[in-house]
């Protein structure tokens, strides 16, 4: 599912639920000691996706720890980004030659709990989500609006190395499948450019909201 919303350069893996036999590499055992037997099966499986994804890419089989904020440590001269949610796991992988950042997100299709659109939604983005609303009620675009918010933050963190809040990207989602970013907060330079607006696609399919971005 996720490869039908990333470009060609962009090589991806996912799974629908967990092969209880994998295992990981000592540090990212380390990693996820303590963990929850639920947390460690998404963080094992989302692992087996991106090897599975750098092997497109001719990789061989390496760790990958989190890094500094939580993001996945790439092999050098690679982007990426994993995602997993009930039900699903992926990750996206590139070669950084052809692509800056990639960011994917997945959610379950339903919306999002009560008081939460007033926390992460713009009045803008609550304003355009009534339209949506109101041309298509079958999709939660409040879980949607959050999702692109979410890939946002993962194409945002490796560039920037600091956190974005919810109000600092104003997203347009069109019904078509593409969603457009306005960065609010200070951008960071890419190839010595301001990276002040880009823009993804998203999925509604099978139970889940899927988004990505790949900033080229
Ligand atoms: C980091 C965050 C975006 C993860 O999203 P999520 O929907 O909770 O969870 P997902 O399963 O989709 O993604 C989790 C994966 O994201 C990746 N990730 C975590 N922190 C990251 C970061 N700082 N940068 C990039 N990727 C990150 C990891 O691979 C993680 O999986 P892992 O722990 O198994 O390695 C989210 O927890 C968060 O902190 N959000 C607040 C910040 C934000 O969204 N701001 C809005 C900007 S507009």
């Amino acid at each position: 599912m996720i490869e039908d919303i990333l470009p060609v350069e962009v090589a991806s893996a996912e799974a629908f639920d967990d092969d209880r036999g994998a295992d990981l590499f000592a540090e990212e055992r380390a990693a996820i000691a303590g963990a929850v037997q639920t947390r460690r099966r998404e963080f094992t499986t989302v692992r087996q996706c991106a090897r599975a994804a750098l092997r497109e890419l001719g990789i061989p089989p390496v760790p990958l720890p989190p890094g500094p904020g939580r993001a996945p440590s790439w092999p050098a001269g690679v982007v990426g980004s994993m995602t997993h949610c009930t039900g699903y796991r992926a990750a996206a992988v590139a070669r950084a030659s052809r692509v800056h950042a990639v960011g994917i997100d997945a959610e379950p299709s339903a919306p999002l709990p009560d008081g939460v659109l007033e926390m992460i939604g713009l009045p803008k983005e609550r304003a355009l989500l009534e339209r949506l609303r109101a041309r298509d009620a079958r999709v939660p675009w409040d879980r949607l609006l959050f999702s692109c918010k979410e890939a946002v933050y993962k194409v945002w963190f490796p560039l920037a190395r600091r956190s974005l809040e919810f109000s600092g990207a104003e997203i347009a989602i069109d019904p078509g499948g593409t969603f457009s970013v306005r960065l609010l907060e200070p951008p960071p330079a890419v190839a010595g450019r301001p990276l002040t607006q880009v823009s993804g696609r998203w999925l509604h399919r099978d139970g889940l909201l899927l988004t990505a971005i790949a900033f080229r």
